[in-house]
């Protein structure tokens, strides 16, 4: 089979090498998927650069590719859940990803079916942003009726954090840039303010959750129109001790992440509330959840461009250069 690999870590380099590996051979509780969409994130051009290496060390070469939607080819004898032909979805296991290749061997536990109207670029979309609203609320404990800050929400976060937020009850305030106005309201947003002319922080008070997408001197800023008690998620920053605990690191690294994380600790402190960085893991339970969420809503994710999957150095090199309008997806030809 074709497969996109890392073969070595570079900063500037974010190009992999399409080469032709063998079929990957399933384990009992895994099934083998033939790839029809892989989504492309900012995480796949972290890795190349090694930016990732202290969280979790992949061994080279490795075939890259966080997100996947495909059709069921074969299941291991322990498989309960799925069976051939079956269209299913997921973030991939942090320990074997794997997306940008013709077959790929995932967990049952990481997978969940595809809503049928979706195509499959437009799953493509979900698992990797929707699975991190999901365990951000899920950290926070987030309950029906509060107000959730969401920054930056018209991005590719956004569009699965804004509905998944309202499904889950929340009063949803964001902000971003103004040409996405409209779309981020029809998502179902409360309240949209345009970054580049509002001062929210003059402006809005009483949210009792964040989700911070943007980081840097937003964090504060974002943390000053909270209530007291209050839980601020940050999606871009660097790991904390808290973190580095839930994630099972070893003594040193939770140290090391303890030292790198005690500025963003202490000032939430300062503000009275509580601060989390998350890293996105896979999780079938939660993804079904959200399936079932989009298809009652009929959510339908922004999709920016489809490349071929012979193209795929330039679809990470679109998502390195920002701007996004959504999703940046490969497909195959099958
Ligand atoms: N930790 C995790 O597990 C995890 C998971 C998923 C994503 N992430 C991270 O989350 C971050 C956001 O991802 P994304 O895919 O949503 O990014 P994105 O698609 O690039 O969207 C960012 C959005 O924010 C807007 N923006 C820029 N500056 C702003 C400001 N000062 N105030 C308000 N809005 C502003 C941008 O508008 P313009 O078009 O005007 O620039 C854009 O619409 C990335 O750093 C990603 O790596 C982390």
């Amino acid at each position: 089979m074709k497969a996109a690999l890392l073969t070595k870590h570079s900063k500037t380099n974010l190009d992999l090498t399409i080469q032709e590996i063998p079929v990957p051979e399933i384990k009992p509780n895994q099934v083998l998927i033939k790839v029809r969409a892989a989504g492309v994130n900012p995480l796949d051009n972290m890795i190349t650069r090694g930016q990732i290496k202290l969280l979790i060390p992949y061994k080279l070469p490795l075939i890259m590719g966080n997100e996947v939607v495909g059709l069921v080819q074969e299941v291991g004898n322990k498989v309960t859940k799925f069976k051939n032909s079956d269209r299913v979805f997921a973030r991939l296991p942090l320990d074997s990803i794997g997306a940008f290749a013709e077959y790929v061997a995932v967990d049952e536990a990481a997978l969940a079916l595809v809503p049928d109207y979706l195509t499959d670029e437009e799953a493509a979309a979900v698992p990797l942003t929707a699975l991190t609203i999901m365990q951000a609320l899920e950290l926070m404990q987030a309950k029906a009726g509060k107000t959730i800050f969401i920054s930056g929400a018209t991005g590719g976060v956004g569009g699965m954090a804004i509905p998944i937020s309202k499904a889950k009850g929340l009063a949803v305030i964001t902000n971003g840039s103004a040409d996405n106005k409209d779309r981020v309201l029809g998502l179902g947003a409360d309240r949209f303010i345009d970054y580049k002319t509002e001062d929210y922080t003059k402006t809005v008070s009483g949210v009792d959750y964040v989700i911070d997408t943007l980081g840097g001197a937003e964090t504060e800023k974002q943390m000053s129109i909270m209530n007291k008690g209050g839980h601020l998620v940050n999606l871009p920053a660097m790991p904390n001790a808290r973190f580095a605990k839930r994630f099972g690191l070893p003594a040193w690294k939770r140290f090391l992440f303890g030292l790198v994380g005690r500025k963003m600790d202490k000032m939430a402190e300062r503000y009275g509330v509580a601060y989390d960085f998350i890293f996105v893991k896979s999780d079938g339970a939660q993804l079904q959840e959200v399936a079932d969420i989009f298809t009652e809503l009929q959510v339908k994710p922004s999709v920016d461009t489809v490349f071929a999957f012979e193209d795929v150095n330039k679809a990470l090199a679109k998502v390195a250069n920002g701007r996004s309008r959504g999703k940046t997806v490969i497909t195959f030809n099958n």
